[in-house]
Protein backbone atom coordinates (compact mmCIF):
# COMPACT_ATOMS: atom_id res chain seq x y z
CA UNK A 1 0.00 0.00 0.00
CA UNK A 2 1.35 3.41 -0.45
CA UNK A 3 2.16 5.86 2.16
CA UNK A 4 -0.79 8.49 0.55
CA UNK A 5 -3.05 5.64 1.07
CA UNK A 6 -1.94 4.68 4.33
CA UNK A 7 -2.39 7.94 5.61
CA UNK A 8 -6.16 8.56 4.22
CA UNK A 9 -6.72 5.20 6.24
CA UNK A 10 -4.68 6.44 9.31
CA UNK A 11 -6.69 10.26 9.28
CA UNK A 12 -10.70 8.66 8.25
CA UNK A 13 -11.08 5.70 11.54
CA UNK A 14 -15.12 6.54 11.02
CA UNK A 15 -15.25 6.93 7.66
CA UNK A 16 -13.74 3.40 7.24
CA UNK A 17 -15.77 1.65 9.70
CA UNK A 18 -18.87 3.11 8.23
CA UNK A 19 -17.99 1.04 5.46
CA UNK A 20 -18.93 -2.47 6.60
CA UNK A 21 -21.91 -1.29 7.85
CA UNK A 22 -22.75 0.69 4.59
CA UNK A 23 -22.00 -2.19 2.64
CA UNK A 24 -24.63 -4.08 4.28
CA UNK A 25 -27.14 -2.31 3.16
CA UNK A 26 -26.51 -0.05 0.32
CA UNK A 27 -24.56 -2.00 -3.19
CA UNK A 28 -20.55 -1.11 -2.16
CA UNK A 29 -22.20 1.09 0.97
CA UNK A 30 -22.57 4.15 -1.59
CA UNK A 31 -25.65 5.47 -3.36
CA UNK A 32 -24.38 7.41 -6.09
CA UNK A 33 -21.46 6.16 -8.65
CA UNK A 34 -19.59 9.45 -9.16
CA UNK A 35 -18.96 9.60 -5.42
CA UNK A 36 -17.56 6.22 -4.94
CA UNK A 37 -13.87 5.49 -4.77
CA UNK A 38 -10.78 2.91 -3.28
CA UNK A 39 -10.19 2.37 -0.59
CA UNK A 40 -13.41 3.94 0.59
CA UNK A 41 -15.30 7.51 0.16
CA UNK A 42 -15.69 9.53 3.00
CA UNK A 43 -18.76 9.62 5.45
CA UNK A 44 -19.23 13.30 5.95
CA UNK A 45 -20.61 15.14 8.83
CA UNK A 46 -21.07 18.70 7.84
CA UNK A 47 -20.75 21.39 5.51
CA UNK A 48 -20.44 25.59 5.59
CA UNK A 49 -18.99 27.61 2.83
CA UNK A 50 -16.05 26.36 1.16
CA UNK A 51 -15.37 23.98 4.00
CA UNK A 52 -16.41 20.35 4.45
CA UNK A 53 -16.10 18.03 7.78
CA UNK A 54 -16.10 14.68 7.92
CA UNK A 55 -17.11 12.53 10.49
CA UNK A 56 -13.38 11.93 11.82
CA UNK A 57 -13.55 15.89 12.18
CA UNK A 58 -11.15 16.65 9.61
CA UNK A 59 -11.69 19.74 7.28
CA UNK A 60 -11.23 20.28 3.62
CA UNK A 61 -11.58 23.31 1.14
CA UNK A 62 -14.25 21.85 -1.13
CA UNK A 63 -13.37 22.02 -4.47
CA UNK A 64 -16.07 19.53 -5.76
CA UNK A 65 -19.00 21.78 -4.67
CA UNK A 66 -20.82 19.16 -5.25
CA UNK A 67 -20.01 18.10 -8.63
CA UNK A 68 -21.13 21.73 -9.68
CA UNK A 69 -24.28 22.43 -7.86
CA UNK A 70 -23.22 24.16 -5.20
CA UNK A 71 -22.82 27.66 -7.09
CA UNK A 72 -22.41 29.55 -3.69
CA UNK A 73 -20.76 27.07 -1.42
CA UNK A 74 -22.39 25.17 1.89
CA UNK A 75 -24.62 26.54 3.39
CA UNK A 76 -25.20 30.12 1.88
CA UNK A 77 -26.76 32.74 4.11
CA UNK A 78 -29.42 33.52 1.20
CA UNK A 79 -30.27 30.72 0.13
CA UNK A 80 -30.59 29.16 4.07
CA UNK A 81 -32.86 32.39 4.88
CA UNK A 82 -35.00 32.05 1.82
CA UNK A 83 -35.54 27.99 2.73
CA UNK A 84 -36.40 28.76 6.24
CA UNK A 85 -39.00 31.20 5.40
CA UNK A 86 -40.62 28.49 3.50
CA UNK A 87 -39.91 25.23 5.70
CA UNK A 88 -42.02 27.05 8.46
CA UNK A 89 -45.08 27.17 6.09
CA UNK A 90 -44.91 23.60 5.03
CA UNK A 91 -42.64 22.09 1.96
CA UNK A 92 -44.63 19.93 -0.35
CA UNK A 93 -48.00 21.54 -1.58
CA UNK A 94 -50.63 20.25 -3.90
CA UNK A 95 -50.39 23.19 -6.70
CA UNK A 96 -48.55 25.93 -7.99
CA UNK A 97 -46.60 28.27 -5.48
CA UNK A 98 -44.75 31.69 -5.80
CA UNK A 99 -41.02 30.72 -6.60
CA UNK A 100 -41.91 28.43 -8.89
CA UNK A 101 -43.26 30.92 -11.20
CA UNK A 102 -40.46 33.20 -10.20
CA UNK A 103 -37.78 30.49 -10.83
CA UNK A 104 -39.61 30.04 -13.96
CA UNK A 105 -39.72 33.71 -15.29
CA UNK A 106 -36.20 34.21 -14.38
CA UNK A 107 -35.40 31.17 -16.86
CA UNK A 108 -37.40 31.97 -19.37
CA UNK A 109 -35.70 35.91 -19.60
CA UNK A 110 -32.21 34.79 -18.76
CA UNK A 111 -32.08 31.94 -21.65
CA UNK A 112 -33.12 33.14 -24.73
CA UNK A 113 -34.03 29.79 -26.46
CA UNK A 114 -36.20 28.95 -23.76
CA UNK A 115 -39.72 30.09 -24.24
CA UNK A 116 -41.30 27.56 -21.70
CA UNK A 117 -40.00 25.81 -18.54
CA UNK A 118 -41.18 22.21 -16.59
CA UNK A 119 -39.61 21.26 -13.54
CA UNK A 120 -38.74 17.72 -12.15
CA UNK A 121 -36.06 16.74 -9.82
CA UNK A 122 -33.08 15.61 -11.09
CA UNK A 123 -30.98 16.34 -14.30
CA UNK A 124 -31.53 12.99 -15.55
CA UNK A 125 -35.43 13.14 -14.73
CA UNK A 126 -34.70 16.44 -17.23
CA UNK A 127 -33.25 14.48 -20.01
CA UNK A 128 -35.74 11.78 -19.89
CA UNK A 129 -38.25 14.00 -20.53
CA UNK A 130 -36.92 15.86 -22.97
CA UNK A 131 -36.49 12.82 -25.08
CA UNK A 132 -40.07 12.20 -24.15
CA UNK A 133 -41.26 15.22 -25.95
CA UNK A 134 -38.92 14.31 -28.51
CA UNK A 135 -40.27 11.51 -29.19
CA UNK A 136 -44.28 12.32 -28.95
CA UNK A 137 -43.00 15.07 -31.49
CA UNK A 138 -41.30 12.99 -33.98
CA UNK A 139 -43.24 9.72 -33.10
CA UNK A 140 -39.57 8.26 -33.59
CA UNK A 141 -37.95 6.54 -31.13
CA UNK A 142 -33.67 6.44 -31.55
CA UNK A 143 -31.42 9.40 -29.84
CA UNK A 144 -28.06 10.18 -31.48
CA UNK A 145 -25.53 11.53 -28.44
CA UNK A 146 -21.96 11.85 -28.28
CA UNK A 147 -19.87 9.31 -27.58
CA UNK A 148 -18.95 9.21 -24.01
CA UNK A 149 -21.21 11.87 -23.56
CA UNK A 150 -23.15 11.49 -20.00
CA UNK A 151 -26.56 12.70 -19.78
CA UNK A 152 -27.80 11.09 -16.29
CA UNK A 153 -28.59 7.75 -15.05
CA UNK A 154 -30.96 6.12 -17.85
CA UNK A 155 -29.87 3.02 -19.96
CA UNK A 156 -30.53 4.74 -23.34
CA UNK A 157 -27.89 7.73 -21.95
CA UNK A 158 -25.93 5.38 -20.05
CA UNK A 159 -25.17 2.96 -22.88
CA UNK A 160 -23.76 6.23 -24.89
CA UNK A 161 -21.87 6.80 -21.97
CA UNK A 162 -20.16 3.63 -22.08
CA UNK A 163 -19.76 3.94 -25.76
CA UNK A 164 -22.75 1.99 -26.55
CA UNK A 165 -20.85 -1.32 -27.60
CA UNK A 166 -21.22 -4.71 -25.32
CA UNK A 167 -23.44 -5.36 -22.68
CA UNK A 168 -24.02 -1.17 -22.97
CA UNK A 169 -25.30 -1.55 -25.97
CA UNK A 170 -28.91 -0.33 -26.10
CA UNK A 171 -30.92 -0.52 -29.10
CA UNK A 172 -32.38 3.22 -29.81
CA UNK A 173 -29.13 4.98 -29.05
CA UNK A 174 -26.50 5.99 -31.92
CA UNK A 175 -23.47 7.74 -31.02
CA UNK A 176 -20.46 9.90 -32.53
CA UNK A 177 -17.32 11.06 -31.61
CA UNK A 178 -17.55 14.20 -29.69
CA UNK A 179 -16.68 17.23 -31.95
CA UNK A 180 -16.87 15.68 -35.09
CA UNK A 181 -19.87 17.53 -36.70
CA UNK A 182 -19.33 14.90 -40.41
CA UNK A 183 -20.10 12.04 -38.39
CA UNK A 184 -23.29 13.00 -37.08
CA UNK A 185 -24.19 14.79 -40.49
CA UNK A 186 -23.81 11.28 -42.12
CA UNK A 187 -25.69 9.47 -39.14
CA UNK A 188 -28.25 11.86 -39.23
CA UNK A 189 -28.48 11.55 -43.24
CA UNK A 190 -28.48 7.68 -43.50
CA UNK A 191 -30.79 7.12 -40.57
CA UNK A 192 -32.52 10.45 -39.72
CA UNK A 193 -36.26 9.87 -39.82
CA UNK A 194 -35.93 6.90 -37.15
CA UNK A 195 -33.71 9.89 -34.62
CA UNK A 196 -36.01 11.23 -32.49
CA UNK A 197 -33.18 13.80 -30.57
CA UNK A 198 -29.86 14.81 -30.87
CA UNK A 199 -28.51 15.22 -27.51
CA UNK A 200 -25.24 17.15 -26.72
CA UNK A 201 -23.72 18.49 -23.71
CA UNK A 202 -22.91 22.28 -23.99
CA UNK A 203 -18.75 21.19 -22.75
CA UNK A 204 -18.51 17.62 -22.01
CA UNK A 205 -18.86 17.08 -18.13
CA UNK A 206 -17.86 14.13 -17.20
CA UNK A 207 -15.34 12.93 -19.98
CA UNK A 208 -13.23 15.91 -18.98
CA UNK A 209 -14.56 18.96 -19.63
CA UNK A 210 -13.99 19.02 -23.69
CA UNK A 211 -15.36 21.71 -25.62
CA UNK A 212 -16.01 22.20 -28.93
CA UNK A 213 -16.71 25.64 -31.39
CA UNK A 214 -20.01 26.88 -32.89
CA UNK A 215 -19.35 25.63 -35.77
CA UNK A 216 -19.68 21.70 -34.57
CA UNK A 217 -22.95 22.77 -32.58
CA UNK A 218 -24.63 24.68 -35.78
CA UNK A 219 -23.68 22.20 -38.02
CA UNK A 220 -25.08 19.43 -35.63
CA UNK A 221 -28.26 21.79 -35.18
CA UNK A 222 -28.38 22.11 -39.09
CA UNK A 223 -28.26 17.98 -39.58
CA UNK A 224 -30.87 17.38 -37.04
CA UNK A 225 -33.63 19.96 -38.38
CA UNK A 226 -32.81 18.34 -41.81
CA UNK A 227 -34.01 15.08 -40.31
CA UNK A 228 -36.94 16.35 -39.17
CA UNK A 229 -35.11 15.87 -35.01
CA UNK A 230 -35.07 17.72 -32.28
CA UNK A 231 -31.91 19.19 -30.74
CA UNK A 232 -31.78 19.59 -26.77
CA UNK A 233 -28.60 20.99 -25.25
CA UNK A 234 -27.60 19.46 -21.86
CA UNK A 235 -26.90 22.39 -19.87
CA UNK A 236 -26.97 20.79 -16.37
CA UNK A 237 -23.37 21.78 -15.96
CA UNK A 238 -23.00 24.71 -18.54
CA UNK A 239 -25.42 26.69 -17.17
CA UNK A 240 -23.12 28.94 -14.83
CA UNK A 241 -20.25 29.30 -17.73
CA UNK A 242 -23.01 32.41 -18.76
CA UNK A 243 -26.17 33.83 -16.60
CA UNK A 244 -28.02 32.64 -20.00
CA UNK A 245 -26.46 29.22 -20.54
CA UNK A 246 -23.27 28.52 -22.51
CA UNK A 247 -25.85 28.45 -25.72
CA UNK A 248 -25.53 32.11 -25.48
CA UNK A 249 -21.41 32.15 -25.41
CA UNK A 250 -21.34 30.21 -28.33
CA UNK A 251 -24.37 31.73 -29.97
CA UNK A 252 -26.61 28.49 -30.67
CA UNK A 253 -29.77 28.31 -30.13
CA UNK A 254 -31.24 24.57 -29.27
CA UNK A 255 -35.15 23.52 -29.45
CA UNK A 256 -34.57 21.95 -25.94
CA UNK A 257 -32.22 22.95 -23.17
CA UNK A 258 -32.24 21.01 -19.96
CA UNK A 259 -31.24 22.24 -16.49
CA UNK A 260 -30.32 20.64 -13.44
CA UNK A 261 -27.62 21.75 -10.55
CA UNK A 262 -27.58 25.12 -9.62
CA UNK A 263 -31.01 25.65 -10.58
CA UNK A 264 -32.02 24.25 -7.41
CA UNK A 265 -29.24 25.62 -5.17
CA UNK A 266 -28.39 22.38 -3.38
CA UNK A 267 -31.99 21.13 -3.30
CA UNK A 268 -32.86 18.62 -6.22
CA UNK A 269 -34.03 19.78 -9.25
CA UNK A 270 -34.18 19.20 -13.11
CA UNK A 271 -35.73 21.47 -16.08
CA UNK A 272 -36.59 20.95 -19.60
CA UNK A 273 -37.15 24.62 -21.29
CA UNK A 274 -37.72 25.74 -24.77
CA UNK A 275 -39.31 25.99 -27.99
CA UNK A 276 -43.43 27.21 -26.84
CA UNK A 277 -44.63 24.75 -29.74
CA UNK A 278 -42.56 21.71 -28.19
CA UNK A 279 -43.19 22.40 -24.47
CA UNK A 280 -47.07 22.82 -25.14
CA UNK A 281 -47.10 18.80 -25.90
CA UNK A 282 -46.51 18.64 -22.13
CA UNK A 283 -50.06 21.14 -21.36
CA UNK A 284 -52.31 18.80 -19.87
CA UNK A 285 -55.18 21.29 -21.41
CA UNK A 286 -53.91 19.37 -25.30
CA UNK A 287 -53.14 16.01 -23.33
CA UNK A 288 -49.85 14.81 -25.38
CA UNK A 289 -47.60 14.00 -22.43
CA UNK A 290 -49.01 13.28 -19.10
CA UNK A 291 -45.80 14.31 -17.25
CA UNK A 292 -46.73 14.48 -13.42
CA UNK A 293 -44.28 14.55 -10.26
CA UNK A 294 -44.92 14.68 -6.37
CA UNK A 295 -42.03 17.36 -6.28
CA UNK A 296 -42.25 19.06 -9.01
CA UNK A 297 -40.99 22.75 -8.63
CA UNK A 298 -41.69 22.61 -4.74
CA UNK A 299 -41.41 25.70 -2.99
CA UNK A 300 -38.10 24.91 -0.76
CA UNK A 301 -36.27 23.40 -4.10
CA UNK A 302 -37.63 26.85 -6.49
CA UNK A 303 -37.00 29.29 -3.38
CA UNK A 304 -33.12 28.10 -3.21
CA UNK A 305 -33.15 28.40 -6.92
CA UNK A 306 -34.56 31.50 -7.34
CA UNK A 307 -31.70 32.80 -5.19
CA UNK A 308 -29.10 30.58 -6.44
CA UNK A 309 -29.88 31.15 -10.06
CA UNK A 310 -30.59 34.96 -9.39
CA UNK A 311 -27.03 35.56 -7.58
CA UNK A 312 -25.48 33.79 -10.92
CA UNK A 313 -24.28 37.72 -12.45
CA UNK A 314 -21.56 38.51 -15.03
CA UNK A 315 -19.66 39.70 -12.63
CA UNK A 316 -19.29 36.44 -10.96
CA UNK A 317 -19.16 34.10 -14.02
CA UNK A 318 -15.92 36.47 -14.62
CA UNK A 319 -14.08 36.34 -11.73
CA UNK A 320 -14.93 33.11 -10.82
CA UNK A 321 -12.70 32.50 -14.20
CA UNK A 322 -10.36 34.28 -13.66
CA UNK A 323 -9.34 32.59 -10.34
CA UNK A 324 -10.00 29.20 -12.36
CA UNK A 325 -7.34 30.59 -14.72
CA UNK A 326 -4.86 31.72 -11.81
CA UNK A 327 -5.10 27.88 -10.24
CA UNK A 328 -4.61 26.59 -13.62
CA UNK A 329 -1.46 28.68 -13.85
CA UNK A 330 -0.32 27.81 -10.63
CA UNK A 331 -0.62 23.86 -10.76
CA UNK A 332 1.11 23.82 -13.73
CA UNK A 333 3.91 25.44 -12.70
CA UNK A 334 3.58 23.24 -9.66
CA UNK A 335 3.58 20.03 -10.96
CA UNK A 336 6.71 21.36 -13.16
CA UNK A 337 8.75 21.98 -10.42
CA UNK A 338 8.32 18.40 -8.89
CA UNK A 339 8.49 16.63 -12.22
CA UNK A 340 4.84 15.24 -12.23
CA UNK A 341 3.72 15.54 -16.00
CA UNK A 342 0.24 17.76 -16.58
CA UNK A 343 -2.27 18.84 -18.48
CA UNK A 344 -5.67 20.64 -17.79
CA UNK A 345 -8.83 21.57 -19.50
CA UNK A 346 -10.08 24.37 -18.26
CA UNK A 347 -13.89 26.23 -19.38
CA UNK A 348 -14.86 28.96 -17.19
CA UNK A 349 -14.97 28.05 -13.49
CA UNK A 350 -14.31 24.07 -13.82
CA UNK A 351 -11.25 22.62 -14.70
CA UNK A 352 -10.01 18.56 -14.82
CA UNK A 353 -6.69 18.12 -14.13
CA UNK A 354 -4.23 15.26 -16.13
CA UNK A 355 -1.19 13.93 -15.01
CA UNK A 356 -0.15 13.50 -18.50
CA UNK A 357 2.02 15.37 -20.59
CA UNK A 358 -1.00 15.45 -23.22
CA UNK A 359 -4.15 16.03 -22.90
CA UNK A 360 -6.69 12.83 -23.92
CA UNK A 361 -9.32 12.45 -26.05
CA UNK A 362 -13.12 12.85 -24.87
CA UNK A 363 -12.99 9.08 -23.14
CA UNK A 364 -13.81 7.48 -19.79
CA UNK A 365 -10.42 5.46 -20.25
CA UNK A 366 -7.00 7.83 -19.21
CA UNK A 367 -3.56 6.33 -18.57
CA UNK A 368 -3.12 8.38 -15.34
CA UNK A 369 -5.13 7.04 -13.10
CA UNK A 370 -2.81 5.76 -10.74
CA UNK A 371 -1.18 9.13 -10.66
CA UNK A 372 -4.90 10.53 -10.64
CA UNK A 373 -6.04 7.91 -7.48
CA UNK A 374 -3.08 8.93 -5.47
CA UNK A 375 -3.46 12.89 -6.38
CA UNK A 376 -7.00 12.40 -5.07
CA UNK A 377 -6.03 10.26 -1.81
CA UNK A 378 -3.26 13.03 -0.86
CA UNK A 379 -5.69 15.81 -1.66
CA UNK A 380 -7.18 14.87 1.71
CA UNK A 381 -4.62 14.19 2.95
CA UNK A 382 -3.86 17.79 2.86
CA UNK A 383 -7.39 18.83 3.30
CA UNK A 384 -8.65 19.57 -0.48
CA UNK A 385 -11.45 17.74 -1.81
CA UNK A 386 -12.35 17.38 -5.46
CA UNK A 387 -14.05 14.94 -7.44
CA UNK A 388 -11.82 11.90 -8.30
CA UNK A 389 -11.30 12.18 -11.72
CA UNK A 390 -9.78 15.46 -11.04
CA UNK A 391 -12.87 17.68 -11.49
CA UNK A 392 -11.83 20.93 -9.73
CA UNK A 393 -15.26 23.66 -9.34
CA UNK A 394 -15.00 26.81 -7.76
CA UNK A 395 -18.00 28.63 -6.30
CA UNK A 396 -18.86 32.84 -6.14
CA UNK A 397 -18.07 32.93 -1.91
CA UNK A 398 -14.23 31.59 -2.91
CA UNK A 399 -11.89 34.36 -2.35
CA UNK A 400 -8.18 35.27 -3.48
CA UNK A 401 -7.07 34.65 -0.46
CA UNK A 402 -8.97 30.87 -0.98
CA UNK A 403 -7.09 30.31 -4.04
CA UNK A 404 -3.88 31.04 -2.45
CA UNK A 405 -4.54 28.60 -0.03
CA UNK A 406 -5.64 26.08 -2.88
CA UNK A 407 -2.18 26.75 -4.31
CA UNK A 408 -0.34 25.95 -1.12
CA UNK A 409 -2.08 22.85 -0.49
CA UNK A 410 -1.69 21.80 -4.02
CA UNK A 411 2.37 22.50 -3.70
CA UNK A 412 1.85 19.70 -0.72
CA UNK A 413 -0.20 17.50 -2.88
CA UNK A 414 2.01 17.21 -5.76
CA UNK A 415 5.28 17.21 -4.00
CA UNK A 416 3.95 14.16 -2.26
CA UNK A 417 2.64 12.40 -5.25
CA UNK A 418 5.97 12.79 -7.04
CA UNK A 419 7.95 11.29 -4.18
CA UNK A 420 5.90 8.26 -4.45
CA UNK A 421 5.78 7.90 -8.13
CA UNK A 422 9.77 7.86 -7.37
CA UNK A 423 9.64 5.00 -4.92
C1 LIG B 1 -24.32 17.07 -18.23
C2 LIG B 1 -25.15 16.36 -17.21
N1 LIG B 1 -26.39 15.99 -17.51
C3 LIG B 1 -27.18 15.36 -16.63
C4 LIG B 1 -26.74 15.05 -15.36
C5 LIG B 1 -27.61 14.33 -14.41
O1 LIG B 1 -28.07 15.17 -13.41
P1 LIG B 1 -28.52 14.54 -12.00
O2 LIG B 1 -27.29 14.00 -11.36
O3 LIG B 1 -29.13 15.70 -11.28
O4 LIG B 1 -29.50 13.47 -12.31
C6 LIG B 1 -25.44 15.42 -14.99
C7 LIG B 1 -24.95 15.12 -13.64
O5 LIG B 1 -23.80 15.28 -13.31
C8 LIG B 1 -24.62 16.07 -15.94
O6 LIG B 1 -23.35 16.39 -15.65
Amino acid sequence: MSTIEAQYIARTPNSAAMGPRAQKVMPAGDTRAAGYHTPYPLTIASAQGVTLTDIDGNEYLDLSNNFTSLLHGHAYKPIVDAVSRVIGAGTAWPARNNTQVELAELICERVPSIDLVRFCNSGSEANMLALHVARTHTGRQKILMAQFGYHGSHEAFEAGYFGNTGDKAWPHTIVAPWGDAAAFEAILAEQGDEIAAVFLEGAMGASGLVQAPTEFFQRVIDATHRAGAVFVLDEVITLRLSTGGHQVNLGITPDLTTLGKIIGGGYPVGAVGGRADLMSLLDPTRGRIFHSGTFNGNPVTTAAGVVSYGHLTSDAVTRMATQAERLERHLADSAAKVGLPFSCRRVGSLLNMYFSDALPAASLTRDDSETMRLVHLAGMNHGLYFASRGLVVLSTIMTDEHITEMCSRFDAVFADVAVEAAV
